[in-house]
């Protein structure tokens, strides 16, 4: 099912404390307490959490250091922690106290209530020593409301050699336009709104808080620059975004 670029928006303007209140309200469901209306997130978690596995291939290796920043409180960081307990990893985590709440204590889970990168203890305790890093539909809200080269650069520090990290899920304003430039997105509009209207694509535009192709280069180009291997890779088929989100794989040679 898609989503009303109203809805769209409202997951998109969705800020650390805004989502840091959701997390406390009983009301909301637990995809709903991450931003997720439920038409876009149920039923899909374990689809999004194979794509993040098939992408980090070290998840599979045994006794690593796994980092997820902002994993939220769905079923998809539960599926993480299995998947942790499973090959005896040593799994980080950093998002709100309240969030974090959420997520079961475990002798092999560590939690650091932070908003990335200002948690001193785990830059200090880890610098290095990350094996794998996930960061999936975390990317713009950082780039509203935060500092999207301190957030990059403070994952990077945190990678080992060989190490890998996923920022996944980011939202990108020019693939969107691409797609709805197209005979498929036109079609693709025209069969989810039930008209025979033409998509609203609007080119030399202000977007502010908007991902778009320039952002996702500079984040390629920065890792690049600092000695990383760093790729974008298209979203898996039929995850609820794929035509409009991407992801970018960074490894540490
Ligand atoms: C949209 S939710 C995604 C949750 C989860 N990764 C998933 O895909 O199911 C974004 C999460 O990231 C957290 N978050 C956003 N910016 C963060 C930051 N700079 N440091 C730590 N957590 C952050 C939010 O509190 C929220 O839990």
């Amino acid at each position: 099912m898609s989503l009303t670029d109203d809805q769209y928006r409202r997951f998109a303007d969705l800020t650390f404390e805004d989502l840091r209140r959701m997390a406390q309200d009983e009301s909301l469901s637990p995809n709903e307490k991450v931003g997720f209306p439920e038409s876009y997130r149920a039923g899909k978690e374990k689809q999004i959490f194979d794509g993040i596995v098939a992408n980090l291939p070290r998840l599979n290796e045994t006794r690593r250091v796994v980092l997820d920043i902002g994993p939220g409180c769905s079923q998809v960081p539960h599926l993480m922690i299995e998947l942790c307990r499973r090959q005896a990893h040593t799994l980080l985590l950093v998002d709100s106290q309240e969030m974090l709440a959420h997520l079961p204590d475990l002798d092999f889970v560590k939690k650091f209530p932070a908003y990335f990168p200002q948690c001193e203890e785990l830059i200090r305790d880890y610098s290095s020593k990350v094996d794998v890093l996930i960061t999936y539909s975390v990317l713009h809200g950082v780039f509203a409301e935060g500092n999207v080269w301190d957030f990059l650069d403070g994952s990077l520090e945190l990678l080992a050699e060989g190490g890998e990290m996923l920022i996944g899920d980011v939202p990108n304003v020019s693939k969107r336009r691409r797609f709805f430039s197209s005979t498929r997105g036109i079609k693709f509009h025209q069969q989810f709104t039930r008209t025979d209207t033409l998509p609203e694509i609007a080119f030399n535009r202000l977007e502010r808080h908007q991902i778009d192709d320039s952002v996702i280069m500079a984040v390629l180009t920065r890792a690049r620059n600092q000695g990383f291997d760093a790729y974008v890779l298209p979203q898996r088929p039929g995850l609820p975004f794929e035509n409009r989100r991407e992801d970018i794989l960074i490894r540490r040679p």
